[in-house]
């Protein structure tokens, strides 16, 4: 969970040892990614903090790697989802960013720290995001945005109307065929 920017245009960020050597075993930047990225940048006007959380411990030293290769200053943190910050960043979060393990496994594939938390969503690709969802209204500062990304067969409908019942409009503001994958990044704001 992710966000950093400021200003209209960026270069894309070097990422070359993700995926590879002693980060093997971390997920290396895909078209799930960069259509996240894709997406921050239109937004970018609206972005100006950095955070991010990994349960994947050397997913976090790839990101403080990663941020190290473009200049910049992260803190990643080993947790589940958000656990560790709470509930010390309720309301306070004003930009927040989830690209979940979303493809539909067998549940017994989902609770990993390794690679495989990468990609095993479980039930409908839904199990983990599904556990995010009720900490997000209470997480989001009165301005906050909320971007997720998902595959079709996550239903992204039925999430945006799940999140409406929180008290959260949300809407699909990007979306692109990767593969056998149809993406969309879903933004949410408090209503
Ligand atoms: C699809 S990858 C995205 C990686 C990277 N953020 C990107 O966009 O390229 C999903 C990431 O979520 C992490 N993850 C999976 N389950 C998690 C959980 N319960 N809490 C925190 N992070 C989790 C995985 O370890 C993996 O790094």
């Amino acid at each position: 969970m992710r966000c950093s920017c400021d200003a209209l245009m960026f270069p894309t960020p070097l990422y070359s040892h993700a995926g590879r050597g002693c980060f093997s075993d971390v997920y290396e930047p895909a078209e799930d990614s960069f259509l996240l990225i894709d997406a921050l940048e239109k937004d970018a006007e609206r972005l100006k903090q950095s955070s991010c959380t990994d349960v994947n411990p050397a997913a976090s030293q790839c990101t403080q790697e990663t941020s190290h290769c473009n200049s910049l200053q992260l803190q990643p943190l080993v947790t589940d989802l958000v656990e560790c910050l709470l509930p010390r960043l309720n309301g306070k979060v004003d930009v927040l960013v989830f690209n979940p393990p979303y493809v539909v496994t067998p549940s017994e594939e989902v609770g990993s720290h390794g690679i495989e938390a990468s990609w095993a969503g479980g039930k409908r690709g839904r199990e983990v995001m599904d556990r995010f969802f009720p900490i997000i209204p209470q997480l989001l500062s009165v301005h906050g945005l909320f971007y997720l990304v998902t595959v079709s067969e996550n239903n992204p409908k039925e999430i945006l109307s799940l999140l409406r019942e929180s008290g959260l409009k949300g809407d699909a503001c990007l979306s692109r065929q990767a593969g056998r994958e149809r993406l969309s990044i879903l933004r949410f704001s408090k209503q």
